[in-house]
């Protein structure tokens, strides 16, 4: 393939990708990847009107708890203010573009400019412009807000404030988790740091248990296996595989698993169902803990990976054994984390080689085939053999 292909090419190439059948499904365009131009079409396209997760309500319990995050091109506060509601609004003061916020944290006041010192409600009303004249109205002046929407305790953010809701379509997913209890989860640790890699690489490396034998084989293999894997029929707004356990075997710490849920049936319990919320929430389930990231694109060659991992309310041993036990989770993800690092950062590089093209895929990649065919459908439009999948999108949308 040409390494600058024009756009217009480039997402022929998507399409075509997107509609080979399952039994013949290839690799994604190198270009993909690579092209600056389709970065910027994702942003447009997808980012700016999609449901991306910034969080878990746990973390937004108290009135001036806030985050700031990036959605595409914006810079995002998500807070919880004086009554209680979780909003999200932008982070961009209205006088001259200054950023508001930083980081996250507890707001005692109100959010003040570090510029000329405007200050605004926890609603996003201007309240304070000193040194402005009689004829500017201060009531005239919000900061726009964006869509929210809470599943399974995790914080959706979406631009578009037109979207539709994002429940629907991951009705059938949240059927699916029903016993696990996802929503009761605990935020136990949080980390920010940006991979050298494209978002798609990375949301397409979480999403497959092909590489677990060959790229983990001494941390994930032993206990999640890739022959014990399995790609389920994934939805309209997500994909998912289900991963089979070795009994007893856990992989995050020292001792045999231990299932704290009693309402997991034997074969739940033995599993982690692992799903692709589209377009960038990545997420492993389990008995005792969830394991998820939330993808960003900074560049066509780095992403900015929000992740984090909670427990089920039973799931921690009390006292001091706790502190070890956090510790030993996060070395143990950290350590997954670093195997897929490297890989995914050469295949971001690779993409650029004249010589680079997309080969056929496994049975047990077949959630990168729902991920392109996603990706396909919000870039340009329903793909040849839809008309079952668009109703499925209609029916869940009505719901
Ligand atoms: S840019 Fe915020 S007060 Fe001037
Ligand atoms: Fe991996």
């Amino acid at each position: 393939m040409t390494p600058n292909m024009p756009l217009p090419d480039l997402i022929d190439a998507v399409r075509r990708n997107a509609n080979l059948p399952d039994s013949r499904s290839e690799a994604t365009p190198p270009q993909v990847y690579s092209s600056p131009e389709f970065l910027e079409l994702e942003l447009t396209e997808i980012f700016n009107h999609e449901w991306i997760c910034v969080g878990r309500s746990d973390e937004f319990a108290n009135p001036g708890d806030y985050r700031v995050t990036r959605i595409g091109r914006d810079d995002v506060i998500v807070l919880c203010d004086r009554d209680g509601v979780l909003r999200a609004m932008s982070n961009i003061c209205r006088h001259r573009m200054m950023s508001l916020l930083e980081g996250e944290g507890n707001l005692a006041g109100k959010i003040s400019c570090p510029y000329h010192a405007w200050t605004y409600n926890l609603d996003g009303q201007l309240t304070g412009a000193p040194h402005m004249p009689d004829n500017f109205d201060k009531r005239t002046c919000r900061l726009p807000q964006f869509a929210v929407e809470e599943w399974l305790g995790w914080i959706y953010v979406n631009l578009d404030q037109q979207a539709a809701p994002l429940a629907p379509r991951l009705a059938h997913l949240a059927e699916l988790l029903a016993n696990y209890d996802v929503a009761s989860y605990r935020t136990l640790f949080r980390v920010n740091e940006v991979w050298d890699t494209n978002w798609k690489i990375l949301f397409q490396n979480f999403m497959e248990p092909y590489h677990l034998f060959a790229v983990h084989t001494n941390t994930v293999e032993p206990a999640l296996p890739t022959r014990l894997a399995f790609v389920l029929e994934g939805g309209p707004g997500y994909c998912l595989y289900k991963q089979g356990r070795v009994a007893g075997v856990a992989y995050e710490y020292g001792e045999a698993m231990h299932n704290p849920n009693p309402a997991l049936t034997q074969d739940e319990a033995n599993s982690v169902p692992l799903f692709g919320a589209f377009p960038a929430h990545v997420v492993s389930v389990s008995a005792e803990r969830t394991f998820w990231m939330s993808l960003m694109p900074e560049a066509v060659d780095k992403v900015r990976v929000f992740w984090g991992v909670d427990v089920h309310p039973d799931a921690m041993p009390q006292g001091a054994e706790r502190e070890a036990r956090i510790e030993a989770l996060k070395a143990s993800f950290h350590a997954i984390n670093a195997e897929d690092k490297p890989i995914t950062a050469t295949i971001a590089r690779n993409a650029t080689a004249q010589a680079a093209e997309p080969g056929r895929l496994s049975p047990k990649e077949k959630t990168i085939w729902e991920f392109q065919r996603y990706l396909a459908r919000m870039l340009t439009g329903p793909l040849e053999d839809d008309t079952g999948q668009r109703a499925g999108i209609a029916q869940a949308e009505q719901r």
